[in-house]
């Protein structure tokens, strides 16, 4: 399959596994996936944006927002206990994913995660644009069914950051869905990002908090020149990327954001892909294809376009013949005592991921079409 034909491809994937409620499968075939993350939907909304499908990125934004809306009272409620000064208990705080007609899943999950909210009012924020809905929307002639749907974004929106405001910095499990008891530097950045954000949408101000935020991965975050995967670590996480591409916290070329992408492309780029960090051992501990479109995107931005184009046809080459991308490949395990224990648990490994599709269309789109 070329780079054209799978970018074809990946966009019907999307509009295929979009549910009618607009909640995007993250795995269509792969059971434990069989739900809708605000993570994983938010970067393939964005996604559709980019490749101009902007009325699949409208319903995935109700389908978020709707969910949000739901559970209006628990939210009120969490916000009230924190006012109070008293303990949250931990089935209050919402969900990282529901399934695709919006209810709680039965099966246990690390379900406490706040980098998805984060990134749904940064990709809401992004829609926006592609929308031409210039801020504040209040001042726009929108279509009555435009208006209608703008509004239920706004009141979710609000919700949701009156909500990351309060909790931002409290430990909960990373976008791995690991380390509950983690302060995570992606995590951070993605509230970061996402109040910024939400904070123009709304006309709110989240401009204090934010810097609130920076200040503590300056102070917190840093270890040896480069952003650490979480408080306290030492390590890299191939999702550190984000901190710049997309939630801005720092420069793309800001010595420390330098230093980060050096660490990753050393310790975790490897046969082609990139590992989610030294000692995973989920599935083995292979290479995620997302991973290499993220930091393809950062040596794409810093002047490397051979990089970014090796990376896309490495993406590619990951295919298989039906044209589907997986969540990571076994090329180079870090620990494949692992990997046969994971396939008796779940199968094989998630594909087709539509967030790996989602990657590879921002990916192509920037280098076709910037
Ligand atoms: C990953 C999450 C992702 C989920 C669905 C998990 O294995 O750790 O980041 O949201 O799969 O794709």
């Amino acid at each position: 399959m070329t780079p054209d034909d799978l970018y074809k491809k990946s966009i019907d994937m999307i509009l295929e596994n979009q549910h009618p409620s607009g909640g995007y499968v993250a795995s269509p075939t792969f059971p434990t996936y069989n739900y809708c993350w605000f993570r994983d939907g938010a970067y393939i909304a964005h996604a559709m944006d980019l490749a101009g499908e902007l009325e699949s990125a409208d319903q995935f934004h109700d389908w978020a927002a709707n969910n949000i809306l739901r559970r209006q009272e628990q939210l009120d409620q969490v916000c009230c206990l924190v006012d109070e000064g008293r303990e949250i208990p931990e089935e209050l705080h919402l969900h990282t994913r529901y399934t695709l007609d919006g209810n709680e899943g039965n099966m246990e999950w690390e379900n406490f995660q706040l980098d998805g909210l984060g990134t749904w009012l940064w990709s809401l924020g992004e829609h926006l644009k592609c929308r031409e809905i210039p801020l504040p929307a209040d001042r726009v002639k929108l279509s009555d069914a435009m208006a209608d749907k703008v509004s239920r974004w706004k009141k979710a929106a609000a919700l949701v950051i009156s909500y990351l405001k309060r909790i931002w910095a409290l430990p909960c499990y990373d976008l791995w869905e690991e380390n509950r008891n983690g302060i995570h530097i992606y995590t951070l950045s993605s509230i970061y990002g996402g109040l910024k954000s939400g904070g123009q949408f709304l006309e709110v101000s989240t401009g204090e908090v934010c810097e609130k935020i920076k200040d503590r991965i300056l102070k917190r975050g840093v270890v040896e020149g480069h952003l650490s995967k979480f408080e306290g670590s030492s390590l890299v996480d191939g999702s550190l990327i984000g901190v710049s591409i997309p939630y801005g916290v720092f420069e793309l070329d800001e010595p420390l954001m330098r230093a980060t992408a050096v660490k990753i492309e050393e310790d975790l780029l490897r046969a082609g892909g990139v590992h989610r960090y030294r000692g995973d051992t989920y599935y083995g501990g292979g290479i995620w294809i997302l991973l290499r479109g993220w930091l393809a995107l950062y040596q794409l931005e810093m002047g490397d376009r051979n990089a970014a184009e090796e990376a896309l046809l490495w993406m590619c080459g990951q295919a298989d013949s039906e044209g589907h991308l997986p969540e990571q490949v076994s090329d180079d395990l870090l620990d494949s005592e692992m990997l046969q224990g994971w396939i008796d648990k779940w199968g094989d490994s998630a594909s087709p991921l539509l967030w790996s599709h989602a990657v590879y269309i921002w990916l192509y789109n920037k280098l076709k079409f910037n």
